[in-house]
């Protein structure tokens, strides 16, 4: 009896995720727990062979590590640090310095006792490895600020005051000078309040000589929540300063039951994530925190929520895992092999005003994307044929011509041979057509209006009418009358029209008409926002989303929404807010206004309350 193979998914994917890293010279990590290392077979085969990078999940915290002053342990961090260097891998140390996960011993002490403390710890913990070369990198403090920029109020700070941060980096930078020494924090991962925050303070302490080399973003997400605003350019603005950056704890949750948009929007974060890193080259690479659905922080810390990982509880890789071999994958990385130089190039079909030009293909060692067409050593456009039609040329003139090939990371191959052309003599006409007859308008809708005008003559024909809106050229017709679509409502436009002939002289411009679009009937738009986080004296809103309801294109928006009393706004992204006592008008920028039928954009922003004030805005009305 025949039997069936089931191949799980994802059975396309080729080659290993760490392999595909470490081609683009980034590593891809996972944190690790220690207990299904040794007791799973799956969980370390997975571990091993799929990622070049590992953090212990929780085995580094100084719980974990010093539950009692001075008493250290080491048993489940030397199991992963062990495991790393047994499969080539590189360890992140996770964390030193952090208010969680830190023993209620350390919390009680005073300043100096809570100073000595850290010193000892952090040259304990970072002097054990600091001679062990798969030791690379050390959250030296994690989560030091609160979600309004504000620096967190954990017993470090209310004990030792802002100090202890530079304390810490340089205690670790004295435990081991080689290490990369990193900041790490949650809802950083784009430009706002918080991030903002965190580049202020890394500016600055670098300008005081305080080793800090690196900074971690988290990379917590939620499909609910919206994609962080701008990860690349935060990235690469942190970059900028100097410093390494890396995503340290990638994971996308999703609200159980997932259904099948869910599971698209994660892998369309995954994928932005580590497309970000792969485009920001001082990003070291990116680690996701855990790799099973099986053991993972998300079901115990965010009720209802889970399946944000690259494997399922049976450690079977989701389509999510292809979506992160793809973004790894993708790419020409370091790809500096132009194409082969095209075949030889001729040219046909000569006329006064144009010419055919054909070569041969060109080879490319990851693949050919195009062809530039050079006209007279410039360039005149890219196509991704093998011919083209060249226009618009001058009767009785010499031209030349040659082609090169590119491939996607924009190496071009050498010229082709240069073909001379001389077009043709035009037939000498030079007398244009009579101005059109009258333009007129009719048929206005919200989108779309009828343009029509009078025949216009000529010595040799008409062959066609330019119309032009708002002073540009919108399309060649050959009748006289046209109409035209894709219009905003409620928006005024000219127009006029003018005729050409085959000599390609052109008439004067016709009368100009105005027409202004309607109003659309059935238009609308719906407003619905989310509590993204709040703290107790401040919360930030988002994503808060703006849906067209009706059937024809909006140009703009207004949301309006009261503050409590005693709330005041601190930001806000992507509209344009207008404050006037508690009432908040929020419109929309230049780039999100237009929203065609049932599509949707969003904006946010983030207010203060007072202290142990629990309100919200309730109500947001959209116009
Ligand atoms: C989490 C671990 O995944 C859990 O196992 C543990 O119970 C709590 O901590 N930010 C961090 C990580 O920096 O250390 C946290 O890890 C997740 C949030």
């Amino acid at each position: 009896m025949a039997s069936t193979l089931v191949i799980s998914s994802p059975a396309l994917a080729d080659g290993t995720l760490r392999d595909h890293a470490a081609e683009r010279g980034k590593f891809i990590g996972a944190a690790l727990a220690t207990g299904p290392l040794s007791n799973e077979a799956p969980y370390s085969t997975i571990a091993r062979t799929e990622f070049n990078q590992v953090t212990p999940e929780n085995a580094l915290k100084w719980d974990a590590t010093e539950p009692n002053d001075n008493q250290y342990s080491f048993s489940g961090a030397d199991q992963i640090v062990n495991f790393a260097v047994a499969n080539n891998q590189i360890v992140h140390g996770h964390t030193l310095v952090w208010h969680s996960q830190t023993p209620g011993w350390v919390q009680g002490l005073n300043a100096t006792a809570m100073r000595a403390a850290m010193q000892d710890h952090i040259t304990t913990v970072v002097g054990r490895y600091a001679n062990n070369a798969a030791v690379r990198s050390w959250d030296v403090v994690n989560e030091a600020f609160e979600e309004n920029g504000s620096m967190r109020q954990s017993f470090w700070l209310n004990t030792m005051g802002q100090t202890y941060i530079a304390d810490a980096f340089r205690f670790a930078r004295a435990a081991d000078p080689d290490a990369r020494l990193c900041i790490n924090d949650f809802n950083v991962e784009g430009i706002n309040a918080k991030s903002t925050a965190m580049f202020n303070l890394v500016q600055s302490l670098r300008a005081q000589n305080v080793p800090v080399d690196c900074v971690g973003f988290q990379g917590h997400l939620a499909v609910q929540f919206g994609f962080p605003n701008q990860v690349q350019q935060n990235l690469q603005r942190f970059a900028d300063l100097g410093v390494q950056v890396r995503i340290t704890e990638l994971d996308v949750r999703i609200p159980l039951p997932a259904d099948d948009t869910e599971l698209a929007t994660q892998n369309t974060y995954y994928t932005n994530m580590i497309s970000a890193c792969n485009n920001v080259t001082a990003c070291a690479g990116v680690t996701i925190w855990g790799f099973t659905d099986k053991y993972s922080w998300v079901p115990d810390t965010f009720s209802g929520q889970g399946q944000a990982l690259l494997w399922d509880t049976n450690y079977v890789a989701k389509p999510v895992y292809n979506a992160v071999h793809t973004a790894l994958d993708g790419g020409t990385p370091g790809d500096t092999t132009p194409p082969s130089t095209p075949g030889t190039l001729t040219a046909s079909g000569i006329t006064s005003t144009s010419v055919n030009l054909a070569w041969g293909a060109s080879t490319d060692n990851f693949g050919v994307t195009g062809y530039n067409i050079y006209r007279d050593g410039t360039l005149l456009n890219t196509v991704t044929t093998t011919s083209t039609t060249v226009t618009g040329l001058t009767a009785s003139t010499a031209y030349q011509f040659f082609v090169r090939a590119r491939d996607a990371a924009g190496n071009l191959s050498p010229q082709s041979n240069t073909v001379s052309v001389t077009t043709a003599p035009g037939t000498g006409d030079t007398s244009p057509p009579t101005t059109p007859g009258t333009l007129n308008s009719s048929a206005v809708t919200s989108t779309s209006v009828t343009l029509a005008w009078g025949a216009s003559t000529d010595n040799v024909g008409v062959t066609g009418y330019n119309v032009f809106r708002n002073n540009a050229l919108l399309t060649t017709v050959t009748t006289t009358s046209t109409t035209v679509t894709g219009l905003t409502p409620a928006t005024a436009y000219q127009f006029f029209v003018q005729a050409r002939d085959a000599a390609g002289n052109v008439s004067a411009n016709s009368n100009t008409v105005s027409v202004t679009t309607s109003p659309g009937t059935g238009g609308g738009c719906s407003v619905a926002a989310t509590v993204q986080t709040q703290w107790s004296n401040g919360y930030v809103v988002q994503p808060i989303t703006v849906t067209n309801t009706g059937t024809s294109t909006i140009s703009a928006w207004t949301v309006t929404f009261t503050l409590p009393a005693g709330h005041t706004i601190v930001g806000s992204w992507n509209a344009a807010f207008t404050i006037s006592g508690q009432t908040i008008t929020a419109r929309n920028m230049s780039y999100n206004g237009t929203l065609g039928p049932n599509a949707s954009t969003t904006f946010g922003y983030q207010a203060s309350r007072p202290n142990g004030n629990t309100a919200v805005p309730s109500t947001y009305t959209c116009s």
